[in-house]
């Protein structure tokens, strides 16, 4: 293995890491909250939301207690809101199982909804100050270079490989553990990007066996996309008199689960013989956008019609400016552009 690997990047770390983000230097709770945050959004996205959602619930309590609508909310904007279903959940289980706070336990961790074995090592090290180990998105890229790692890094054998580096790797001690993981994921983001690589401010330059044989580029290895097709969503914004919208909560589990939306279907018929109690339905175009889930795409058809309240039996109506519910970013997005209001 590499010499004083772990030594050379926590002296590259204290110089040269992050030491200002807002989770830093506090608790378990927070590393949590802000881990959950940062599995699919960047930290400069993260920050806001970070803050807001610790200052309105800050411990496992007071976020097991509270509505998940409120906890959604917080969400809209940061996507993949299971993630907020499961740190909901997971803070009731904590309260029933765990008197009130995370464990300090790598198994009872992974047993919680959301926290997979990356996440328990970085609660593990950054917020409990133990050793815990990790294999983020960063970590495997600085892995594979390092190594030549060959494989497409999603699949389970060049995980194995790279599980075990990474575990070979990080010190024994918590304290130095919290700050290898630090280095690890500061040396991905900063050094060690995707493409254009910094690799002449890289503290492991030199036991980088992708740099020394010329093949940066070649690792990791690209994961197999499949194309999917694209999906066509209709949403008709149904408004009354007063100018206020319909807003309808999407059934959970599902995608939005639990947020709310003006109806969206397949087609426009279907969706105003479900909603809306006649048969003169007025429906005006407005446009169309696009928006890329994790594993498909979705084209979205926004259509308006006016309509007598009355003939509506479902669903909330709310100016859209003044809906405090959540609603999904793209939807947002969507309903506040200027022609439409
Ligand atoms: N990405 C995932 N976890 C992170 C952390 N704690 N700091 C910065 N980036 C991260």
């Amino acid at each position: 293995m590499i010499e004083r690997f772990a030594e050379r990047l926590a002296e590259w770390q204290r110089k040269h890491g992050r030491h200002d983000l807002p989770w830093q230097q506090h608790g378990p709770y927070e590393t949590w909250i802000s881990e959950i945050m940062l599995q699919q959004t960047q930290v400069q996205v993260v920050i806001p939301y970070f803050n807001r959602f610790v200052a309105s619930f800050p411990s496992e309590e007071i976020l097991a207690s509270a509505p998940i609508d409120d906890v959604l909310a917080h969400w809209a904007g940061l996507g993949y809101y299971s993630r907020a279903r499961n740190l909901h959940r997971a803070a009731q289980l904590i309260m029933q199982e765990h008197q009130g706070s995370l464990p300090n336990d790598l198994d009872a961790l992974v047993a919680l909804p959301g926290i997979g074995r990356s996440t328990a090592g970085a609660i593990l090290s950054l917020g409990f100050g133990a050793r815990g180990v990790i294999q983020d998105g960063n970590v495997r890229r600085v892995l594979s270079r390092l190594f030549c790692i060959a494989g497409d890094p999603s699949k389970s054998n060049a995980q194995n490989q790279l599980w075990d580096l990474a575990d070979t790797l990080t010190p024994d001690s918590g304290a130095e553990s919290k700050i290898h993981t630090q280095a690890m994921m500061d040396l991905g983001s900063l050094i060690c990007r995707r493409s254009k690589p910094n690799c002449k401010a890289c503290p492991v330059a030199d036991d980088c066996q992708a740099l020394q044989s010329g093949s940066i580029s070649r690792f990791p290895e690209r994961k197999q996309v499949k194309q999917r097709q694209e999906e066509l969503w209709i949403m008709l914004q149904l408004v009354n008199a007063n100018e206020e919208t319909l807003f309808i909560k999407r059934p959970s589990p599902g995608i939005w689960g639990g947020l709310y939306c003006p109806p969206i279907g397949v087609s426009l018929n279907q969706l105003a013989a479900d909603i809306v109690n006649t048969k003169q339905l007025e429906t005006e175009y407005v446009g169309a956008s696009k928006h890329t889930f994790s594993h498909f795409r979705v084209r979205i058809e926004h259509y308006v019609a006016s309509v007598n309240s009355a003939d509506v039996r479902v669903g909330e109506w709310c100016r859209t400016e003044r809906f405090q519910k959540g609603v999904p970013a793209p939807i947002q997005h969507i309903l506040s552009r200027e022609e439409i209001k």
